[in-house]
């Protein structure tokens, strides 16, 4: 792989959800050789990068966010050696590859629980963790933090000591205070350097510092809320300070490698989050203010704006993200009411309110968007096929743990991690062999690839076109400047390119100018209707 300093600046990453992605060993469950094997579609896409969600032994109880070993792929995806062919496979295509790393908690199946569990009270190694004699007689909870998926975020042994989660029980919360947690992720991150990993998606990268008095505190609305307010509060457990020296450890193992990169999932408050990218801290972290933007083009330029006067101002470069295994997909998002409260939706209802083809033409009138912002740009696995979310599977074969967790009041994220659909037909619609592990609804199948390959009017089509155009015009990352077309209209100009978003329901005249590129499928006349975005040179 050729040296490109800073190529995550301005790349395009996808990210693959690995267990949904291709299943080569028909076992149902997406691997490593089922992805080795679907390479070209990636690089027909023209992206720079893939992301593939944490790999790593797990009993998956959380989609592979309960980590067993760091240093072993789980064995349902396949092995050290399948991981370092696709790396090696990557690279020969260009494509550079980020690994998921998950260093606020680790599974109840890791090893070093397993040594803790088996301890006594006060045991060295109960200290890599979080554990706290209860409250009162000893049976109420340490404090009265809630986890994010439910219930209480402390579980107690049989010797009656209490352990953190923050998220399942399954997954135990690391004591980062503790220097040989610190000492173990610094070499868990050569390891994976020295395999030629190129970057890092670090999970829950706002969560590893707890206060040391483990004080109350509010109790969350709902899992991935921030807290609201102009003004970050000091949490007990979100965003403290010793976070930074953290970030610059890790930030000076990547240094002493070429080209790598962090990237973090951090949900701060936004006068926080510049902390985050200063120059010797992570090189970029998501932006997930669109995820939670409604199609609304005063919202979309605040948002914009925002971002790229806030990247611009510390020298970080944007990130963009429409949709991520966490949320609902936004081609489902986009064909609701700006209002609703999709997390929920999906269970309550009603889910007559869902016009299926508004959220299709947005979703791709939103790519023309996401593609032309400075900065680079997240896909996730399907949203070049517009897949929809999956609102209505079956309740039986719910996996998230957030199903359980609350009680069944809130469905989970499921319905966005439904395997890829590459055929119109067969057991899973070409995405191995057999079933796959969770079910792809019959409306999957005019959507896979196979038949949008062919057609030039189709969502893949699209963002080919739209990548390979964005590789072309905008490859110098020119400055954006936004442009005045009156109500419901998104538009700025970036060097050359003039980018028009019409969000309203009537059609807009089209400025001057040559379409380079544009979202409809309809040949476009003067004006352009509701719902398209249109790139003119
Ligand atoms: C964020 C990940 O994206 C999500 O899938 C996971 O459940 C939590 N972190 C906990 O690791």
């Amino acid at each position: 792989m050729e040296t490109q300093p800073e190529w995550w600046r301005t790349g395009v990453v996808y990210q693959v959800y690995v267990r949904s992605f291709a299943d080569g060993n028909g076992d149902g469950q997406g691997d490593i050789n089922g992805l080795r094997s679907r390479l070209d579609h990636l690089d027909d896409l023209g992206v720079d990068a893939i992301w593939l969600n944490p790999w790593y032994e797990s009993p998956l109880t959380d989609g592979g966010y309960d980590v067993a070993d760091y240093r072993a792929i789980e064995p349902r995806y396949g092995t050290l050696a399948d991981a370092e062919a696709l790396i090696a496979e990557c690279h020969e295509r260009g494509i550079r590859v980020i690994a998921d790393l998950v260093p606020n908690h680790t599974s109840i199946e890791h090893a070093w629980f397993q040594e803790a569990m088996a301890a006594e009270p006060g045991d060295s190694s109960r200290d890599r963790y979080i554990f706290r004699p209860g409250r009162g007689d000893g049976s109420e909870p340490p404090n009265n933090w809630i986890a994010m998926f439910g219930g209480p975020a402390w579980t107690r042994l049989n010797d009656g000591e209490w352990y953190l989660h923050l998220f399942d029980p399954s997954q135990p919360d690391l004591n980062w205070d503790n220097e040989e947690v610190r000492s173990e992720f610094d070499d868990v991150i050569r390891f994976w350097m020295d395999r030629g990993i190129d970057g890092l998606r670090i999970d829950v990268a706002h969560g590893m510092v707890k206060h040391p008095d483990l004080p109350d505190t509010e109790p969350l609305p709902l899992p991935w809320s921030l807290q609201g307010g102009d003004e970050p509060i000091d949490h007990p457990f979100w965003g403290r300070a010793g976070i930074h020296d953290i970030n610059r450890r890790w930030r000076a193992i990547l240094d002493s490698y070429d080209d790598r990169m962090m990237v973090a999932e951090a949900w701060v408050h936004p006068t926080q989050l510049p902390l985050f990218l200063r120059p010797d801290e992570y090189h970029q972290s998501f932006n997930f203010d669109l995820i939670e933007t409604p199609w609304d083009a005063t919202a979309f330029r605040s948002v914009i704006s925002e971002a790229a006067t806030a990247a611009a101002e510390i020298g970080a470069s944007s990130t963009w993200v429409l949709s991520n295994h966490d949320v609902v997909r936004h081609a489902t998002r986009y064909g609701l009411p700006g209002n609703t409260d999709t997390r929920r939706w999906i269970l309550d209802g009603p889910h007559d309110l869902l016009d299926h083809e508004a959220g299709q033409r947005r979703a791709r009138a939103a790519a023309l968007i996401t593609l032309s912002l400075p900065g680079s740009t997240y896909i996730y696995q399907g949203e070049e096929l517009g897949l929809p979310e999956v609102w209505d599977l079956p309740l039986d074969v719910l996996d998230d743990p957030t199903w359980e967790k609350s009680d069944h009041t809130v469905k989970g994220r499921d319905g966005c991690r439904v395997p890829i659909p590459w055929t119109a037909t067969g057991p899973s619609l070409g995405f191995g062999d057999t079933n796959a592990w969770l079910p792809q609804p019959d409306r999957f199948a005019a959507l896979s690839v196979q038949e949008q390959r062919i057609d030039p009017d189709s969502t893949l089509s699209l963002y080919r076109r739209a990548i390979a155009a964005r590789n072309h015009l905008l490859a110098d990352d020119p400055p954006l400047t936004m442009l005045e077309f009156g109500p419901g209209v998104l538009a700025y100009e970036r060097g050359d390119v003039t980018v028009v978003s019409n969000m309203s329901a009537r059609p807009v005249p089209i400025p001057a100018g040559t379409v380079a590129l544009s979202s409809a499928t309809e040949t476009l006349g003067d004006e352009l209707p509701p719902d398209t975005s249109v790139w003119l040179t």
